[in-house]
């Protein structure tokens, strides 16, 4: 559905197929001095992009470890860059879990957009081939989502190239 919004070029990136070790840097990721492959490669990656559109679980009222190390590992990269959410769970929909992330957000000087796509209970909406079927509401509140994603792109874009 990204692809179909004017202006985005979308690329997903999977932390289970990135495969991040737990946090294990000398230093600090404020100085962007990395000692490992991985993390070089990972700091590459987040530094192309001008947006981001973070997809959690719920796991006890927040996101999971494996979120929180992924985005630990690096600073600069998604400093002055857009961020939006798409969270699922049970009833909740993730939404404490999207909570917690612009909490972590702000932190990383990152803009944290109010527009959010939330799934709750998304095993029922899940067709024969185990694919799942947004609502009507739900494609709404997508599509706002990314279009208020693809300006604030471009917008923190010329703010960064102001700051060097
Ligand atoms: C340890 C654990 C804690 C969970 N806690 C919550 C929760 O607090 N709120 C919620 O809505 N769902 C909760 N769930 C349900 C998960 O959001 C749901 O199982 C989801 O599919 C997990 O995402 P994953 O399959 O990508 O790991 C929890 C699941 C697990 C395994």
């Amino acid at each position: 559905m990204a692809e179909a919004v004017p202006g985005l070029e979308v690329e997903v990136l999977d932390l289970a197929e990135i495969n991040l070790p737990f946090l294990d840097e000398t230093k600090p990721p404020m100085y962007g001095q990395y000692d490992h492959e991985y993390t070089k490669a990972w700091a590459a990656k987040i530094s192309e992009a001008d947006a981001f559109v973070f997809v959690t679980p719920e796991y006890n009222h927040t996101y999971p470890a494996v979120l929180k190390n992924a985005i630990d590992f690096l600073f600069t990269e998604w400093n002055y860059k857009p961020v939006a959410f798409v969270s699922y769970g049970a009833v909740s929909g993730g939404m404490r879990a999207a909570d917690h992330l612009r909490t972590l957000a702000s932190v990383l000087n990152m803009f944290a957009l109010r527009e959010q796509v939330l799934i709750p209970n998304y095993w029922g909406g899940l067709n024969e081939q185990g694919e799942y079927q947004f609502t009507e509401e739900q494609d709404k509140a997508a599509t706002e989502m990314l279009e208020k994603l693809a300006f604030w792109a471009e917008e923190m874009k010329t703010s960064r190239a102001k700051l060097g």
